[in-house]
């Protein structure tokens, strides 16, 4: 079962790929999982008894994806195994977290999709493995010579780290567009990067989110009062942590934000959904932001590698991010003291 798994979260990434650079970015990936997995059943449904492996196939056939790569993965299927595939999908993609959070979850699911994505590639695997791919392709061409380029290895390492900053060292952060976030009102601040600081802060309401369409029902309801009742020209924070195990974005890496009075310029507001007055996030919503968010925005040049960390109470008067969370990253390695306030 647990090869099965593997091999349909290793199709259907390659499958999203697909799905997702050819559609608009305006439309949930969620739908598409929806439409993919209602193709699925249909196969299912019109040939009773089909095995897993044979839906894949029939499905991968009807998109016209069929190249050795996914040949040599789907190939290892156990074709033994006797759950139905649409039932695999749902598990995976469906999984609610609601009843036991983020930390009680399984391994193999959708939202925790870049841990496992972690634990599987490496920069020099990637290297290996792209290097050899171009070499099959090249000797397809007739094209020997090219591969010993020095300047392709150049070319691919360069795109290598890349690609490592962006979906290995970053956590998944869903864009404005995704949570359907309004425009920005008036003209956007640029920050001179990289910044020296991040400040932690709690929502205080309401309650964590725990599916998507909470966390971004809740976006949008916490924009819309910056904008109408603050009267501030978009959401405060420059990133928010939903307990869906998701980051959104609020004004992002580029743009100075509302969340700190008097040191907007020189750091990220980073917000956790919730009241973390007596109890905490899940652990692993606290690493995506302690570990994920910090060490994305210091390899990809937003953050100092020394940067500080502060609760929003060292700063302001205020009692924000929460005397549980604010104790808990009293804790963290970047956190920082200040002899007194101003
Ligand atoms: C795969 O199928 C074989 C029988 O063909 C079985 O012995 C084996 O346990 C199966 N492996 C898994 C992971 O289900
Ligand atoms: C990268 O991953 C491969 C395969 O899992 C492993 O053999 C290798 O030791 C890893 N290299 C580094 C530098 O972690
Ligand atoms: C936040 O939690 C604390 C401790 O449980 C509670 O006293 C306070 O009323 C809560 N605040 C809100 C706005 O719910
Ligand atoms: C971070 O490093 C820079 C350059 O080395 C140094 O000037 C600065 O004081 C350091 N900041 C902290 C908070 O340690
Ligand atoms: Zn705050």
């Amino acid at each position: 079962m647990v090869g099965m798994e593997l091999t349909a979260e290793l199709f259907l990434t390659l499958s999203m790929v697909c799905f997702c650079v050819g559609s608009k970015v305006s439309v949930l990936s969620s739908w598409h999982m929806d439409l993919f997995i209602g193709a699925v059943q249909q196969t299912e449904d019109s040939n009773p008894g089909l095995e897993p492996l044979a839906v894949v196939r029939s499905l991968r056939r009807t998109a016209s994806y069929e190249d050795f790569f996914v040949r040599h993965f789907l190939g290892e299927i156990n074709s033994t195994d006797e759950e139905v595939l649409s039932s695999v999908l749902k598990k995976y993609y469906h999984h609610h977290l609601e009843e036991l959070g983020l930390d009680a979850a399984p391994r193999l699911i959708s939202v925790l999709r870049r841990e496992n994505f972690r634990e599987l590639v490496n920069a020099s695997l990637l290297q290996t493995q792209v290097m050899a791919s171009l070499d099959v392709y090249w000797r397809l061409r007739g094209e020997t010579e090219v591969v010993q380029e020095v300047a392709v290895e150049k070319m691919v390492h360069e795109g290598v780290q890349e690609f490592i900053h962006r979906y290995i060292d970053c956590p998944v952060i869903i864009p404005r567009c995704q949570w359907r976030a309004r425009p920005y009102r008036g003209t956007p601040t640029r920050l001179a990067l990289p910044l020296s600081s991040m400040f932690i802060h709690h929502t205080h309401h309401p309650k964590p989110c725990h599916t998507f369409q909470q966390c971004a029902a809740y976006m949008r309801a916490m924009q819309s009062f910056h904008q109408d009742v603050r009267g501030w020209d978009d959401i405060g924070y420059s990133f928010v942590a939903g307990s869906d195990g998701y980051l959104y974005e609020g004004r992002g890496w580029q743009w100075r934000g509302a969340h700190t009075r008097g040191h907007n310029s020189r750091g990220y507001g980073v917000a956790f959904v919730g009241n973390y007055t007596a109890t905490l996030p899940a652990q692993r919503s606290l690493e995506q932001v302690r570990g994920r968010l910090a060490s994305c925005g210091v390899s990809g040049g937003r953050l100092v590698g020394n940067f500080t960390m502060y609760g929003h109470r060292q700063l302001v008067d205020t009692t924000c991010p929460g005397d549980a969370l604010y104790a808990e990253i009293k804790g963290w390695q970047h956190f920082r003291e200040i002899p007194s306030k101003q």
